[in-house]
């Protein structure tokens, strides 16, 4: 016969196997085991700290989950299938390990409160690792932005060079998507930073438990305010979820730009051999796959972000078992974000910009023709009318496959009459640049103020 379940004094019965099978955990509850001890070893401190055991049953308990830690960690931990997840494993090791004070653990705690614990402590453990990510990538970008104050190539919108920028003024853009990404992050550590322990199966307990001891305990501010929120609260999951959906799909952006940046038709940037990899039938090719798998793990962290809210909607208060469901896609959804952001903080300095590349496309283009309808605006003219003269000029250009600084004085002239000899100066693109000089513009020095306010604004959030 099956071995008899911890709450088996209900049944007479042993579980089907395919129940046993259908209903465990255990495959998905090896994250949060270290976690699920760390709860544990707060809760039974403050037990014994309350005289709700006794010191030597304190004690016990206390020795075998250092012993039940090491078993984990070393991975000799004799997991059993049939304990349905890592709370019952964890307390039956205990029992083999320490005899009758394991039965005592589970005062005044319910696998509800319990594992609601749990998972916070994994959310926020991940979650800061997550953060240490973001800050490195965003020291990569900064560094690389440093060394391109003086890089010029044309920034894009549809895809098609539209004005010239500098590099560390593209390279701060994402600086400042991943900056908000490490923002949000830390608004969900504050969100979750409150201990649901204590809050029992869904009504607390009769016995007089501390439980901003046992908070405090864990490293939480505070504890939840309604036990029956507290057990099935799982929106810092959905935060951290919609952060890291977000967060994914900046990635994928920076990601999809180096696919195209190092492709030999753009030629902006090398990925170094570290970061590339090779085809197995074409010898010439060098192809940027890490870039490729973070854009392409995206759909798997927005997929976990669904999967959740789906899970979630329309459940009945409080614990319902739907809720283990919940756990999933949550570590497959933290786990791929912290791994493509680690992957990516490490590829970011291993990118060589190709700044004479960049040059080359500044000359093609037409991208200093907003220059030109500028010039006009400052003759005087509408610039609406400007946006005219200059769209005439640029379809003659293109006509005859010229540039439009290989206009002579002359030329510019006879287009416009009020296009002047000091016209030319406006169609250099460095001066055009300069000329940007506003703030969040990308002239020289406002770029250096924003490399220098990056980089504090860095400082600041590691600190
Ligand atoms: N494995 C469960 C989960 O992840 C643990 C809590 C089970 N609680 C219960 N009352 N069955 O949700």
């Amino acid at each position: 016969m099956a071995e008899r379940k911890p709450w088996g004094g209900r049944f007479e019965a042993a579980t089907d196997a395919r129940v046993e099978a259908f209903t465990s955990s255990i495959d998905d509850d090896r994250h949060i085991a270290l976690d699920d001890v760390t709860g544990s070893r707060a809760h039974a401190r403050m037990l014994q700290e309350t005289g709700l055991i006794s010191a030597a049953e304190g004690a016990d308990l206390e020795r075998g989950l250092t012993q039940v830690e090491q078993e984990l960690q070393d991975g000799s931990f004799p997991w059993r299938a049939e304990l349905e997840d890592v709370h019952m494993n964890v307390e039956r090791r205990l029992g083999e390990l320490i005899g009758p004070a394991a039965g005592k653990l589970h005062t005044a705690r319910s696998r509800n409160d319990q594992v609601a614990t749990d998972a916070r402590l994994y959310a926020r453990r991940m979650l800061t690792r997550i953060g240490d990510a973001l800050g490195a990538l965003q020291a990569a970008l900064l560094e690389q932005a440093e060394a391109h104050v003086d890089t010029l190539l044309p920034g894009y919108t549809h895809l098609q060079r539209a004005q010239p920028v500098r590099l560390a003024h593209h390279l701060l853009a994402y600086f400042e998507m991943f900056d908000r990404d490490r923002e949000r992050v830390g608004q969900i550590l504050g969100r979750l930073d409150r201990s649901p322990l204590g809050s029992g199966a869904l009504a607390g307990t009769p016995h007089p438990i501390d439980r901003a001891r046992s908070a405090s305990l864990l490293g939480f501010s505070e504890s939840t305010t309604n036990s029956m929120d507290a057990v099935s609260d799982r929106d810092y999951m959905v935060e951290a979820l919609a952060a890291a959906s977000l967060s994914m799909v900046h990635l994928s952006r920076w990601c999809e730009e180096l696919v195209l940046w190092s492709s030999s038709e753009f030629g902006f940037c090398i990925i170094d051999d570290a970061f590339t990899t090779g085809s197995s039938m074409m010898p010439q090719k060098k192809n940027p796959d890490v870039a490729e798998l973070v854009r392409g793990k995206v759909g798997r962290v927005i997929g976990a972000q669904v999967s959740l809210l789906v899970t979630l909607k329309a459940l009945p208060m409080t614990y319902n078992r739907d809720m283990q469901e919940d756990k999933p896609p949550l570590y497959d959804g933290l786990e791929t974000w912290a791994r493509s952001l680690e992957v990516s903080a490490a590829m970011a300095p291993a990118v060589r910009y190709r700044p004479e590349a960049m040059r080359a496309a500044l000359s093609e283009g037409f991208v200093t023709a907003t220059e030109l309808a500028d010039y006009l605006v400052t003759k005087g003219v509408a610039f609406r009318e400007a946006h005219e003269i200059v769209g005439r000029l640029v379809a003659r250009c293109v006509a005859d496959g010229r540039r439009l600084d290989e206009l002579s004085a002359e030329e510019l002239a006879g287009h416009d009459p009020r296009i002047d000899a000091d016209a030319s100066s406006w169609l250099d693109p460095e001066q055009a640049v300069e000329r940007r000089d506003l703030p969040g513009g990308p002239a020289r020095d406002r770029v250096l103020t924003a490399l220098a306010e990056a980089r504090a604004r860095l400082i600041r959030g590691q600190a």
